[in-house]
């Protein structure tokens, strides 16, 4: 297969593939990802759960936990987290004691209500339905409680845009292949980035689910973003 061939899924299969896929790199997810991000991806969540002023007594949702990064910042505070991932064998690599659920985002298996947050890692890519997604997280969401987004970003200046695109384009899917020994993961990560919405969608998308007061962070010099927002009241 030639580098720059798209190997991103047909829309109905994007759910299947995403599962299959992590599964067969959750082995090397987390040292592929720390040199992917020189380390800065732990900073980054650290960040968003400082941003998003959750009290040690909240029940967090951590949306696909993957290994657990964010559930492992969440309990460093105090709070009580549970996770959910659609892949078995990402759930199977968490280091982490909270609750584990297999499952899918466009369908949480929680009542209404029954969280104060609601965080999530760079998933939006990958969600088959992220419209979807929005709308369980805000309905398992108590009213006025916060959801915490992590995503990679497009930089906004056309330098370090440029030197951005050559490494997470050419040097992320061969360092990644080589490690996981899975080259079409990695080449499926950059290309990814076509699933990412703009910040204009992002904002129409969330206030279309219900969420108010939303905030964007740029981390990263633009490599990546934190979108903070509230559970509207009605
Ligand atoms: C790039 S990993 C991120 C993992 C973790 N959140 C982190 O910060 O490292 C994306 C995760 O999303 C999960 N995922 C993808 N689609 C999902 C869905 N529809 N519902 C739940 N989890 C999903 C994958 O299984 C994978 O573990």
């Amino acid at each position: 297969m030639k580098q720059n061939e798209s190997v991103l899924p047909d829309e109905g299969a994007k759910q299947p593939y995403v599962r299959d896929m992590f599964d067969r790199i959750a082995g090397t997810y987390d040292i592929v990802n720390r040199l992917m991000t020189f380390g800065l991806d732990q900073g980054w969540r650290a960040r968003l759960v400082r941003e998003m002023h959750v009290g040690p007594q909240a029940r967090v949702l951590d949306l696909a936990c993957g290994t657990g990064d964010f559930l492992r910042a969440w309990s460093a505070k105090g709070v009580r987290a549970y996770g959910l991932d659609l892949s078995f064998r990402m759930l199977e690599r968490a280091k982490a004691y909270s609750p584990l659920v297999q499952g899918v985002g466009e369908a949480l298996p929680f009542q209404d209500g029954s969280f104060d947050a609601v965080s999530s890692g760079f998933a939006v890519r990958n969600f088959a339905d992220f419209a979807g997604v929005l709308s369980e997280a805000h309905r398992v969401l108590r009213p006025g409680g916060v959801l915490g987004i992590l995503e990679v970003a497009t930089p906004r200046s056309r330098l370090v845009r440029a030197m951005h695109g050559l490494y997470f384009g050419s040097v992320v899917p061969l360092v990644g292949g080589l490690i996981s020994a899975d080259k079409s993961a990695y080449r499926y990560l950059p290309q990814s980035v076509a699933y990412l919405p703009s910040d204009v969608e992002f904002r129409e998308l969330m206030r279309h689910a219900g969420y108010i007061e939303l905030r964007r962070i740029v981390v990263g010099f633009g490599a990546a973003q934190l979108l903070i927002a509230k559970r509207g009241a009605e």
